[in-house]
């Protein structure tokens, strides 16, 4: 399967305002879990300019004016998301956490990146990052690791969510017009995976240090039954994962738009709260 012809990659202008008294610990008052998506969400506005710059640096090349408009697409989407997690990243900061030590080495690193990658590494970076990207999406959108969400800080991953599925084979089909080798993209997956469970492991241990909870075997315990129990994170997304390896993968052989379409028919007014969560909120 590749790209369904009629799929429609929206940027959606969306605006989250993130209540001050949005609770610390918003998912299920885990510490652990909240700060997973947390700290994931510090990487994402200078990661997702990582993205947007890999793609502008080739797309010169491409002939083909519907996957051009795929990518403006593409740009349109992930600039939106840097918006608002970078909106949500300053209600951390609020909360005492250091944000901004957390963009400047972000910054460091993607600059050195941008300046030591060829083309399509850094392009094979982008799909790799966009694999994990969207299987975790649709997890979430399937209601995995949400059910137990404030509402806004959902609203927000949802929507997120829905986008990176539409765009999930822009980059994967800029990389395959391209020519892009099967070894490069394995071999930069790996590199993803080992820099994203860096970030992440690393910013969790800040903020846990700083609520004072490092050290707490409960929060380990059930850390870890997040992560690697059964019904946890990684098993929830092992079969997905793999796919990226064989050879004759696409990303839209992963038909996900059941999921989206079902997001846009409880969000067609446009507000980004479901009814209920509406009057609770
Ligand atoms: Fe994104
Ligand atoms: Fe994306």
């Amino acid at each position: 399967m590749k790209t369904p012809q009629d799929l429609e990659i929206k940027p959606r202008p969306v605006s989250i305002d993130f209540p001050a008294d949005t609770p610390r610990f918003w998912y299920a008052d885990s510490p652990f879990i909240s700060h997973f998506f947390d700290a994931f969400s510090t990487t994402l506005p200078v990661g997702e300019d990582l993205f947007i710059f890999s793609l502008r640096q080739v797309r010169e090349q491409i002939a083909d004016p519907e996957l051009q408009k795929q990518i403006s697409a593409f740009i349109g989407q992930e600039a939106f998301h840097s918006r608002e997690h970078a909106k949500y990243n300053q209600l951390m900061k609020r909360w005492g956490y250091d944000i901004d030590a957390m963009d400047r080495s972000m910054n460091r690193m993607t600059g050195r990146l941008r300046r030591f990658l060829r083309p399509m590494q850094a392009l094979a970076v982008t799909i790799s990052c966009e694999h994990l990207t969207s299987i975790l999406s649709a997890a979430l959108l399937r209601g995995e690791f949400m059910t137990q969400a404030d509402p806004h800080v959902k609203a927000l991953w949802q929507w997120h969510s829905v986008e990176e599925i539409e765009h999930k084979a822009v980059a994967w089909d800029v990389y395959a017009t391209l020519d892009g080798a099967y070894r490069t993209r394995v071999v930069w997956m790996t590199f993803a995976i080992a820099l994203i469970s860096f970030r992440i492991s690393t910013r969790m241990v800040h903020m846990l240090r700083h609520d004072g909870l490092l050290w707490r075997g409960s929060m380990w315990r059930e850390g870890m039954r997040f992560l690697f129990g059964r019904g946890g994170l990684c098993a929830v997304l092992r079969r997905d994962f793999l796919d990226f390896y064989r050879r004759d993968f696409h990303p839209w052989q992963q038909d996900t738009r059941e999921l989206t379409e079902k997001w846009k028919a409880h969000y067609a007014d446009g507000n980004l709260l479901l009814p209920a969560e509406r009057s609770a909120a």
